[in-house]
């Protein structure tokens, strides 16, 4: 025996030794329970993972991805599963692991996704209670503070729908990118789906733009919109609200090591590529807003002039009351996903958003196009100005940049108003209960609009709201996209 082996059997020895005195001498060490194994109560709530191998060779069908998602979805992850993060913040960098296990500021702060959005459903928006305060999940150490110097106090918004918004971006995206291209140096208006984007090229180059970067990718999603795809919005949430992480994002990303276990809880994969497709295809496929339309003549003249009256005063500049999709298909992943997020589109999950999800389904239009009735533009706006002031309250700019003078966190993306009428309460920090007071908060670009409103008479104004309280989430798998509600739920009979 050479003398590192004589080293190593001693060292050997002197462990067991020593595990064996510390196992006696500890007086809780029977009681130990082995938690987190498949035949404890306590085990994880995931029963196993996907492949996204599988779901890309065909091999997992359509609503079986969908409810695994909504499995994902609505998970109230635990321990076992690899809820927590302690060593990483909610931005996904390395933390010292002394941090407390959640908080309701900096985040850890839920254990589901339904726990927020919930309204009418899972998967929908949520209640003041379910504000988040964004950006204070990157903290080190963590803030218990919800000041606005240390985050953006956000209500939760609704996913119905989801799916053809990120197609409309995507759509979008690829059309700007290629008109501004094709353009010489100077300042154009480019059109896509109607809707105009002001950029100024110089060198060959974008240079400055109004609503949208320079890099013309246009953010759906985060009110201020920042990010490009259900999945990487979800892949950032499941680390920041509950942390578990994506292997795409940690395990398998080159820009954290490769590292299994990045946050250190004891659990590597703790979700797979697969999983993230499915929590993905569950949001896109998620039932498309429709409208619950008043039975009574009356109510009904009243919902259709303010359905008008919404167009006559301008309100359609922005929240745009149709849009068309060129494809009716939902392609997972989207190619223009950021490092961290997958984005290999070579064995893409497709769906056709007109023919499957949870009901109901998006409209079809003429020669394979789809009709998308958000009332949004997809684009960042600025509603502040000297006299009104109520959504200029954020201080973090949040990837946003200034444009014409004003500071990025004055810019919202226009909300989608098709589940306006029952995702209450309103405004991007979820402060304003009624519809009326979120209209009348419109100043900067929004300010003519508004005082439009303001001009018309009392039933005029009640025509506008009564059209926009149509605009609902419809119960799971309504067969149309416009309902006329039961007889008994009618207030006016
Ligand atoms: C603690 C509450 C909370 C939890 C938990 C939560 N969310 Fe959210 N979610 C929000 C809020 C608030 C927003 C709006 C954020 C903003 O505008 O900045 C949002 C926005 C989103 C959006 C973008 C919607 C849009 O149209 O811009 C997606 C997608 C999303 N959440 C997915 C998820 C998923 C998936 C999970 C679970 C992994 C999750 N969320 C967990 C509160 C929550
Ligand atoms: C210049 C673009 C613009 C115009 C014009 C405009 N809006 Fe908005 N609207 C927005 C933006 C941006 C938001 C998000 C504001 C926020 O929360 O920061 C919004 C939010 C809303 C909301 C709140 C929805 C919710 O769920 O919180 C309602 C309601 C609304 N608008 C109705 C109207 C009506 C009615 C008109 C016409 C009188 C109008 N808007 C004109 C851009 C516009």
């Amino acid at each position: 025996m050479n003398q590192k082996k004589q080293h190593l059997l001693l060292r050997g020895i002197s462990m067991s030794l020593f595990s064996l005195l510390w196992i006696l001498a500890s007086p809780t060490w029977a009681h130990e329970p082995h938690a987190c194994q498949p035949d404890f109560p306590d085990a994880p709530i995931l029963n196993g993972h996907l492949e996204q191998d599988d779901i890309g060779q065909g091999r997992v069908s359509f609503s079986r991805l969908f409810e695994r998602g909504r499995q994902l979805f609505s998970a109230q992850f635990n321990t076992c599963d690899g809820q927590g993060r302690p060593a990483t913040t909610g931005a996904g960098d390395k933390r010292i692991p002394d941090e407390p296990a959640r908080i309701r500021t900096s985040s850890p702060d839920s254990d589901s996704c339904a726990g927020c959005h919930n309204q009418p459903r899972p998967g929908g928006s949520g209640d003041f209670v379910a504000n988040v305060f964004v950006l204070a999940q990157a903290l080190d150490p963590v803030t218990f503070s919800v000041s606005p110097e240390f985050s953006n106090e956000r209500n939760t918004l609704g996913m119905n729908g989801a799916g053809a918004i990120e197609m409309l971006a995507r759509e979008m995206t690829a059309d700007l990118q290629a008109q501004a291209q094709a353009l010489p140096d100077g300042t154009h208006t480019l059109l896509t789906k109607g809707i105009a984007f002001e950029i100024t090229k110089s060198g060959g180059a974008v240079v400055s733009s109004k609503g949208v970067d320079t890099d013309l990718i246009i953010k759906p999603f985060h009110q201020a919109g920042v990010v490009r795809s259900i999945r990487e919005f979800t892949v950032n949430a499941m680390n920041h609200h509950h942390g578990m992480q994506a292997e795409e994002r940690f395990d398998l990303n080159p820009a954290k090591g490769m590292e299994s276990d990045y946050d250190e809880d004891g659990v590597p994969r703790e979700l797979t590529i697969g999983d993230m497709t499915a929590a993905t295809i569950f949001q896109a496929g998620l039932g498309i807003p429709g409208r619950i339309m008043p039975v009574q003549h009356q109510d009904k003249k009243l919902v259709k002039n303010g359905e008008e009256l919404f167009g006559g005063i301008g309100c359609v500049s922005c929240h745009s009351p149709k849009l068309i999709l060129n494809s009716r298909n939902f392609v997972e992943p989207n190619p223009l996903n950021p490092p961290g997020t997958f984005n290999d589109s070579q064995a893409p999950f497709v769906f056709d958003m007109t023919l499957q999800g949870e009901g109901p389904y998006l409209e079809k239009d003429r020669q394979g196009t789809a009709i998308v009735r958000a009332y949004t533009d997809l684009k960042r706006h600025n509603l502040c100005d000297a006299e009104i002031r109520f959504f200029c309250n954020e201080q973090l700019a949040q990837g946003r940049p200034a444009q014409d003078g004003r500071p990025g966190e004055e810019f919202f993306i226009t909300r989608k108003l098709w589940d306006v009428g029952n995702s209450a309460p309103y405004g991007h920090r979820g402060d304003l209960t009624t519809i009326t007071e979120a209209i009348l908060a419109h100043g900067g670009e929004g300010r003519a609009t508004r005082d439009a409103f303001v001009a018309l008479d009392h039933n005029d104004q009640r025509a506008v709201v009564a059209f926009l309280k149509t605009l609902q989430v419809l119960p799971a798998g309504s067969p149309a996209i416009v309902v006329a509600p039961a007889l008994q739920g009618h207030a006016h009979d």
